[in-house]
């Protein structure tokens, strides 16, 4: 089914799949449909053209996101990982309330990410905190107990998948009840079921799937994907 081509990221690609991300991007992602299209497009671009990794998620991943967002009325949104930002402004496009504190690990990252949130128009909602998820995330945590930040009430967690069970009980010091934590890229083209796996990514993932199993403070599920991007997934939990 997959082709495994050369996108730099060794991209598992169908032209099936392909074709109808192409075709439902044409009919839903339009400009008169997505408020920050152009905005998107050229965080997009000017990532890759900064030297970015072409990881971002996908059009119709951010658009999923937005949906995911307004359906649970989000409008406090914590992610870890930026990079370019594009998920980032996916988010924002829930809702003109919708405020977004994303943590970035890298100063390239966050300064690309910076001018491509100052170009939508979005510095006054989404806001880069700098520095690694395990020391910004205490600290956000204390603000909130501190009374000084509101709870989220929807976190994404895209960054180093060896520490994904760890951003994920960080976010779990801040959630309210019915917070969705949404960790991308946990099926890494299917290898999440591959016990013998020594990719370091596929372990963090592998244990973030059996702890989170365990924790009855949430009920959880993975969703495999497919998109014009990779085979891939991610796992969905909400705070009981
Ligand atoms: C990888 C990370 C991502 O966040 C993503 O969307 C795709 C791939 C990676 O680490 O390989
Ligand atoms: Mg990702």
């Amino acid at each position: 089914m997959f082709t495994n081509v050369d996108g730099g990221e060794d991209y598992e690609q169908d032209p099936r799949v392909t074709a109808v991300d192409a075709y439902t991007a044409y009919h839903l992602l339009s400009p008169s449909n997505i408020k920050y299209h152009d905005a998107l497009d050229h965080a997009y671009f000017n990532s890759i053209e900064k030297g970015l990794p072409d990881i971002a998620v996908s059009r119709t991943q951010g658009q999923s996101l937005a949906v995911q967002a307004r359906m649970t009325g989000a409008k406090n949104i914590l992610e870890v990982g930026t990079l370019g930002g594009f998920s980032s402004i996916w988010f924002a496009s829930a809702g003109d309330d919708v405020h977004v504190t994303s943590v970035e690990v890298d100063p390239h990252h966050k300064a690309v990410a910076e001018e491509n949130i100052a170009s939508a128009g979005l510095s006054g909602r989404i806001e880069v905190l700098l520095g690694p998820g395990l020391e910004v995330l205490p600290n956000l945590i204390q603000s909130v107990e501190d009374g000084k930040s509101d709870k989220f009430d929807f976190v994404f967690i895209d960054a180093d998948k060896e520490n994904s069970l760890n951003y994920f009980n960080l976010a779990m010091g801040m959630v309210k009840p019915r917070t969705c934590i949404y960790v991308d890229n946990v099926v890494r083209k299917g290898n999440l079921a591959d016990e013998h796996s020594t990719d370091a990514r596929v372990v963090g993932s592998r244990k973030l799937v059996e702890t989170v199993g365990k924790d009855k403070r949430v009920a959880a599920v993975v969703l495999q994907t497919v998109s014009e991007k990779n085979y891939d997934g991610f796992l969905m939990a909400v705070v009981k």
